[in-house]
């Protein structure tokens, strides 16, 4: 039977949607794309308490989650609970909401991080700008810049550095949280910015890529270029565990070295584009993604056996 599958993304089919519906459909499943603003709660109409278009009679064989878009915190609720239900019903999301939770939010993230003992920099999360400045302060003292980032930030937008002298943003510039977080000399003088960018499926690390950031904030998306990059064992290893951290089915994990060499894991996407990533490496990304979400979490057990 032929399996029938989801993308969900509000940039249908757009260039990781294509690579993905390609792939996809060579394994003989049907892809239909969805956007989560048109999906519902409803237990009138659709197909057991859920309203996903083009699955009014049943529901998806798997949902490859791609994008979810960003709005109120009541749509964003809304949105997740749509991939939390379908769990519920036994459908395969890859990555599953629970791991698209904790991927989103730095804060989550970071904790998990710490209690994995994944190596991770010096970080404080908190809504007291007292204990924030504290943080600021303990850092400065030893020598650290510090980083401020958005709780639910993603491609570099919105980062600060705080170099010393200067005092926490405003309540009001982070929604009332601040996350602060040692920053990490990375090169060997001013200008020498990079970090690594590791993709890891079902456990493996799959390629790796160095940036090079225009500025101190790496992402391709603020002018960080690509460079192809080895597989180095202790970057792999580290990028697998930070993705068993976060309970991710796949992931783009970001790391950086400290002057000593010491690798630091600074965060894990969930929802990873693999666009740059793709331009510099020879394995197909789309490929290795759609083989692992078909054979490993789509595939009934009894069908497998077939
Ligand atoms: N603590 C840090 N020290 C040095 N550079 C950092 C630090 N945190 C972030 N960066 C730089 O900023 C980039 C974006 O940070 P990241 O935590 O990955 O957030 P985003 O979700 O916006 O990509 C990183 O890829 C890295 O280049
Ligand atoms: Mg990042």
């Amino acid at each position: 039977m032929t399996l029938h599958v989801a993308i969900v993304t509000d940039d249908a089919p757009g260039w990781h949607g294509s690579r993905l519906r390609r792939a996809l459909g060579a394994r003989n499943a049907r892809v239909q794309f969805v956007s989560l603003r048109a999906c519902r709660i409803d237990l009138t109409r659709g197909c057991r308490g859920l309203f996903i278009p083009g699955f009014e009679k049943r529901v998806p064989d798997g949902v490859f989650v791609r994008g979810i878009p960003a709005g109120t915190l009541e749509q964003v609720v809304l949105r997740l609970d749509v991939l939390h239900a379908l769990r519920e019903l036994g459908v395969p999301v890859y990555n599953d909401a629970r791991a698209i939770e904790r991927t989103v939010d730095k804060g989550m993230t970071s904790f998990l991080f710490g209690h994995a003992g994944v190596p991770t920099p010096p970080t404080c999360v908190t809504e007291s700008p007292a204990r924030a400045r504290a943080f600021l302060l303990r850092q400065t003292a030893a020598g650290h810049a510090v980083v401020v980032k958005p709780l639910f930030g993603s491609q570099g937008v919105g980062l600060r550095c705080l170099e010393p002298g200067t005092d926490i943003p405003d309540a009001a510039e982070c929604n009332g949280v601040w996350y602060l977080q040692q920053y990490i000399e990375t090169g060997a003088h001013d200008g020498d910015w990079h970090d690594w960018r590791v993709f890891v499926i079902a456990g493996v690390a799959v390629a790796a890529m160095v940036r090079r950031g225009a500025t101190w904030v790496n992402n391709v998306a603020q002018g960080g270029r690509c460079e192809a990059a080895a597989l180095e064992p202790d970057l792999a290893r580290l990028a697998v565990r930070a993705c068993a951290a976060v309970g991710a089915d796949h992931a783009g994990v970001d790391l950086v070295r400290d002057r000593d060499g010491r690798l630091l894991v600074l965060e894990v996407n969930g929802v990873p584009a693999w666009k740059g990533l793709q331009s510099v490496t020879r394995i197909d990304i789309a490929e290795r993604l759609a083989d692992d979400f078909l054979s490993r979490r789509v595939a009934k057990p009894t069908e497998a056996v077939g």
